[in-house]
């Protein structure tokens, strides 16, 4: 292995990606590329509507790592890898459970709000413990760094706690990894709702076109209590100047909107206009690299298996460690 420190950070398969993860993960990702050996964990063992729609989940692990070429990450150096490719994920997942206590994960409380999400539905037990699995995603390269959103922060709070219950009984197996959160910790939606997220239709995504872009810009929920132009409007909790602040690069064009907006001298209109303008320069070059990739499918197919390959020798190394350090050689002869 070299002296590089590793990162694994992953998503799960449940559609194609958005602002939020651009701009709460994915820009970290890039930048820490060439400074890490980065392992992008596809994880498909971790989507609860596996028993609904198996398809969908098929064709998003297609969609995230179109994505993820689209945007610039590059799986010569780092491995992209499909989870469930990697079985020896459920064994670390078995052996870490012994070391979780059933309190810990019952009160972790990113676990607990996707949990109230089935709401009268019945919550499949694989989704109650997926938290364990994705401790096992991030121990099994022994990583140092998880870039993630801000929502799963208690989850690698899970991972610091199980490693040093591990380490502290059979020696320093696992470093205990740091977590990383973007430059938008969490996004708000287009609806003006906390969270930008697919569930619940708020998210303009990496793939929208440049006439949908506009169209989700226009439509966007912006101060309601200005009603006229020239009215003095709210730019603090407003969804269109955090966009503007998330992405317009303009940073003079912003100061300006922001100072007529506040004094009623530019209507809702021209600020989305711009808006819609920096989102469609940003996604541009996203847009093309994206459909290059579209035309060329064997090179998403060879992306995900050169990475799945380098993460199953990387799992049998990580899992021999372990199994040495648990004292499972029961057969060897003395
Ligand atoms: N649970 C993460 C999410 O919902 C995805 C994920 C799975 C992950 N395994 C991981 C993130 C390991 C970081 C590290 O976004």
């Amino acid at each position: 292995m070299s002296e590089r420190k590793r990162i694994l950070t992953g998503i799960r398969p449940t559609g194609a990606l958005h602002l939020g993860h651009y701009a709460g993960a994915l820009e970290n990702w890039l930048d820490l590329q060439d400074s890490y050996d980065c392992n992008f964990l596809i994880a498909d063992y971790q989507v609860s509507d596996y028993a609904d729609d198996i398809k969908h989940v098929r064709e998003s692990v297609w969609d995230v790592a179109l994505d993820w070429l689209a945007v610039g990450l590059n799986p010569e150096t780092s491995n992209f890898v499909i989870e469930s490719l990697v079985p020896e994920h459920t064994e670390l997942t078995t052996w870490l459970s012994w070391f979780l206590p059933l309190g810990l994960l019952q009160r972790n409380p990113t676990l607990k709000t996707e949990m109230d999400g089935f709401g009268k539905k019945s919550v499949p037990l694989a989704f109650f413990t997926y938290p364990v699995m994705q401790v096992a995603n991030i121990l099994m390269p022994r990583a140092h760094l998880v870039p993630v959103g801000e929502d799963q922060l208690p989850h690698i709070e899970m991972t610091r706690e199980i490693a040093r219950r591990f380490n502290r009984q059979f020696g320093d197996i696992f470093p205990e990894p740091d977590g990383l959160v973007g430059r938008v910790p969490r996004l708000v939606g287009i609806d003006g709702q906390a969270k930008m997220s697919k569930s619940l239709n708020n998210a303009i995504y990496l793939s929208d076109d440049e006439d949908t872009v506009t169209e989700k810009v226009r439509q966007m929920y912006t101060d309601p209590t200005r009603i006229r132009a020239t009215d003095p409007g709210h730019v603090e909790g407003n969804p269109v100047f955090m966009y503007h602040d998330a992405f317009n690069q303009d940073i003079e064009e912003i100061t300006d909107l922001k100072e007529r907006y506040l004094v009623g001298k530019v209507g809702d209109v021209e600020v989305k206009q711009k808006l819609a303008k920096a989102l469609n320069t940003l996604l541009e070059p996203i847009r093309i690299k994206r459909a290059h990739f579209e035309q060329n499918h064997e090179l998403v197919r060879e992306a995900l298996e050169i990475g799945t390959l380098r993460a199953q020798k990387q799992a049998q190394d990580t899992m021999e460690l372990v199994r040495d350090a648990l004292g499972l050689d029961y057969l060897k002869k003395n």
